[in-house]
């Protein structure tokens, strides 16, 4: 079942009805000011660091799960009603939801009556714009009363749902014409404030939350709104909010329409205040609300909005047999691609903004689907990120965006870490060329006393491996790897301990871990990333220290196939008494997905087919009707020596969940391995716009990946969860995009291996590449998944299915299969 449409030729999904499976969002601002909006204006927004700057208030576990937002009342007669249907929830005339690229329209109409919303935050404005259009189609003169609402977060997101014995005292507004302010703590040690405005002269206000609403009464039923009448209140401590309301007359046929700006600037410390030392300096507040104070500012900041996501969208487009396809590439998995940049694991339904900053790992893994939107932005990250590794290599698991240092209190000792980054710059380099990247100074854990170029950073990332192999000379797991679930050196059993802080005080004399435990996915993850930075190395003449690193990599090939391979498939680890973990000799959890697919793209075992099986046993065991299950069979118990994976109910999350991030990692593979009818069989079954059909199983977004899909384990198998915030995004581009359209940037150009459904007659690719702008027009006569038979580059045939760099203008490439 359907909740909406796909309207791909103006890039929105059009939801049709508020009651959505699940609140379906979307996600406003691409740099400093952020808002998730819901399909019924639920949501909040925050300025750049969603715990420590939270501007709006939301209530995470709140029943029903989506209250809160920024909402408008309409009072008409005795009728209440909202353009988004909740919170009152008074059945409208007619309802729809087009969330597009960072903007969301929502229409509702009742009794004649329409209210056209739309939300969006302006490229460089730290805001977000709501405009309301307010129709008469009726017949008859409408004499309405209306309300806005917002209500305020006192910044830090932790302490304002914990520490009410101080909160319930502080807040505090300011007003000025039709704008409210917020200012908590900006006498004292704050020097940033919000606001709500309305472009028109208003006939009352509320700033005190218990006056709006009622103590006794909810977001559906405000009294003020019940009453038709504003309180007039202004905050002082409990709760501030912002609400105006206007009193609208409008004739039939007649429209009006209404922008309210929800802003948040910041002020020199010395220039505060006006001149009278108590009433904010409004300056900044002001130019930012005559930037966007009448319909056609409103509509040129739109147009500007849509030319940015033009540009973005077009540096990479398909057109491939299936519509589906396109519309994930074109639109869909692009977009959800910037929002996992712009928020790693921070702030979605799922995550709180509280719990987590940057992830080391994941931000890096962002990059490889992204690198192509904004490049410079990515060159940043990666100086960031960087900036958060320690001198041996290891790196800070976290980072927070606002302070960018790295986060102690999670620590580091994730085995994983320091590869992602040497996979993400060497994306960046193979995408853009600029190979400077490498001279850049870059500190280790934010001293800049201790910079080294970057290179150096890739240096030690990668003998950080080398450096710290266990018994069998496969690499330590440390505290986790990837799977943050599989935690070999946590032995917990008290409640409460977070397995990826947690380490047993048992290991404390091996050094804080188990110097016994090995992880045979940072193994093949090793042998995968490994060629990358041989071929940096081998770039800058460096030949010598490529060699040393192709030795490493071809000792751990020999080491995988003579410790790591069960064989049928590749194990996942050996845990801290020397077991096998992921071996048919286990009783639960004999095979694990993780470490297959870069096993298979490192050609590890190849010459002795190690390759095939692998891939067969992923597809004999791991393999369900809505994608491959992480591990098989899910642990129906609680295994100490494993940790986390095992807590969770059979067929959820890491154990044995649809974890579709590393779907991807096998539709790789099987594109690697020439198989594109399998690569594509798995892509389809995790891909969202697949999905739209079974939405009412499904239940999130048919418009983005989420983290897992419920295993067949599972009471709810095929149910998906955590959506938006997931490495799965840039995955699942890499997947399509390079592997099995197969269009891959490398280091002096691009690599052209397509590996395809054999009934697929061919497709295009434009892309644009180092300032060129490059058509890849393949055709498969011979229904063939992989081989090119011929290349031709600009009109002159070309040995083998390497494109140069060739510089500015337009080149057509034609690639024939065969
Ligand atoms: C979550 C984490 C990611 C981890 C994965 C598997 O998605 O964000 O870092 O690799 O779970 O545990
Ligand atoms: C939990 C989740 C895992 C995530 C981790 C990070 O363990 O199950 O997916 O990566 O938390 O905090």
């Amino acid at each position: 079942m359907k909740y909406g449409y796909f309207d791909d030729s103006r890039r929105e999904y059009v939801i049709t009805t508020p009651k959505t499976p699940y609140p379906w969002i979307n996600y406003l601002g691409m740099e400093g000011f952020f808002s998730l909006i819901s399909n019924t204006a639920g949501g909040y927004t925050f300025y750049k660091d969603a715990r420590l700057r939270r501007i709006t208030r939301y209530r995470y576990n709140n029943v029903p799960i989506d209250m809160g937002g920024r909402y408008l009342y309409i009072k008409d007669g005795d009728t209440v009603w909202n353009p988004g249907w909740s919170p009152c929830k008074t059945k409208l005339d007619f309802y729809e939801c087009r969330h597009g690229m960072g903007y969301t329209v929502i229409t509702g109409k009742k009794d004649g009556v329409s209210a056209e919303v739309t939300y969006f935050v302006p490229v460089g404005y730290d805001g977000e714009v709501q405009q309301l259009v307010l129709s008469n189609e009726g017949s008859e003169t409408k004499s309405l009363k209306l309300f806005s609402l917002v209500e305020w977060c006192l910044w830090d997101a932790q302490d304002d749902c914990t520490n009410f014995q101080r909160n319930f005292s502080t807040g505090r507004v300011e007003l000025e014409g039709s704008t409210i302010y917020h200012k908590t703590e900006y006498r004292d040690r704050r020097n940033h404030y919000a606001f709500f405005t309305v472009n028109a002269p208003i006939d009352g206000f509320d700033t005190d939350r218990d006056t709006f609403i009622g103590l006794y009464n909810g977001f559906g039923d405000p009294q003020v709104v019940e009453a038709g009448k504003p309180g007039n209140s202004v905050a002082d401590g409990w709760s501030p909010i912002a609400s105006h309301y206007n009193e609208i007359t409008l004739a039939p046929g007649e429209s009006t329409t209404l922008i309210f700006i929800l802003g948040y600037a910041e002020n020199p410390y010395d220039q505060k205040f006006e001149a009278d030392g108590v009433s904010i300096n409004k300056v900044k507040a002001h130019a930012m609300i005559d930037a966007y104070n009448t319909p056609e500012k409103v509509a040129a900041g739109l147009a500007a909005l849509r030319a940015e996501w033009d540009r973005l969208l077009g540096i990479i487009s398909v057109k491939t047999p299936d519509d589906r396809v396109d519309r994930m590439v074109n639109i869909w998995n692009q977009y959800q691609c910037m929002v996992t940049f712009n928020l790693s694991r921070s702030a979605s339904y799922f995550e709180s903004g509280i719990g987590r900053g940057m992830g080391f790992r994941d931000s890096n893994q962002d990059i490889l689907g992204f690198v192509h939107q904004i490049p410079d932005r990515a060159r940043e990250r990666l100086i960031d990120l960087a900036s958060t590794q320690l001198p041996d290599g290891g790196c800070y698991h976290q980072y927070q965006p606002l302070t960018k240092k790295g986060n102690s209190d999670i620590g580091g000792d994730f085995s994983d870490d320091p590869l992602w980054m040497i996979l993400s710059v060497a994306a960046y380099i193979k995408e853009t060329g600029d190979w400077s990247i490498l001279d850049e100074p870059v500190p280790y854990d934010n001293d800049p006393d201790t910079a080294q170029s970057m290179l150096q950073h890739l240096v030690v990332s990668f003998y950080h491996v080398v450096n710290n192999l266990g018994p069998h000379g496969l690499p330590l797991a440390m505290r986790a790897d990837w799977n943050d679930c599989i935690n070999l050196s946590c032995y917990s059993d008290k409640p409460g301990e977070s397995f990826q802080t947690y380490t047993n005080p048992k290991f404390k004399a091996e050094g804080g871990y188990s110097k016994t435990a090995e992880s045979v996915m940072v193994a093949a993850l090793f042998t995968y990333v490994g060629p990358s930075f041989v071929g940096i190395l081998k770039h800058l003449g460096k030949d010598d220290e490529a060699k040393r690193a192709q030795e490493a990599i071809d000792a751990m090939k020999a080491t995988v196939m003579k410790f790591g391979f069960d064989g049928e498939w590749f194990l996942r680890a050996y845990d801290a008494t020397g077991a096998k973990m992921g071996s048919a000799e286990c009783a639960e959890g004999k095979i694990f997905i993780e470490p297959q697919g870069f096993a298979v793209m490192s050609e590890i075992g190849k010459e002795v087919g190690a390759d095939i099986k692998a891939l067969d046993s992923v597809d004999r065991y791991l393999n369900t009707k809505y994608g491959l299950v992480l591990n098989n069979p899910a642990f129906s118990k609680y295994y100490i020596q494993y940790g986390e994976i095992s807590t969770y109910p059979g067929g959820y999350k890491e154990n044995a969940g649809i974890f579709t991030h590393n779907n991807a990692w096998i539709i790789c593979a099987e594109a690697y391995a020439g198989r594109g009818d399998k690569a594509f069989e798995y892509y389809s079954k995790i891909a969202p716009a697949f999905n739209e059909e079974i939405s009412e199983l499904h239940k999130t977004e048919p418009y983005v990946y989420g983290q897992m899909i419920a295993g067949k384990d599972a009471g709810r198998f095929g149910e998906g969860k955590n959506s938006w915030l997931s490495g799965t995004a840039a995955w699942n581009m890499v997947a399509i995009s390079q592997y099995i359209l197969g269009i891959q940037p490398d280091f002096d150009g691009l690599t052209i291996n397509p590996s395809i459904p054999k009934a697929w007659d061919g497709f295009v690719v434009t892309r644009k590449f180092r300032g060129g702008n490059y058509t890849v027009k393949v055709s498969n006569p011979k229904h063939i998944s992989q081989g090119v038979a011929s290349m031709i580059v600009d009109g002159k045939p070309v040995e083998g299915n390497r494109v140069p760099v060739l510089g500015a203008g337009d080149h057509v490439i034609e690639v024939v299969m065969g």
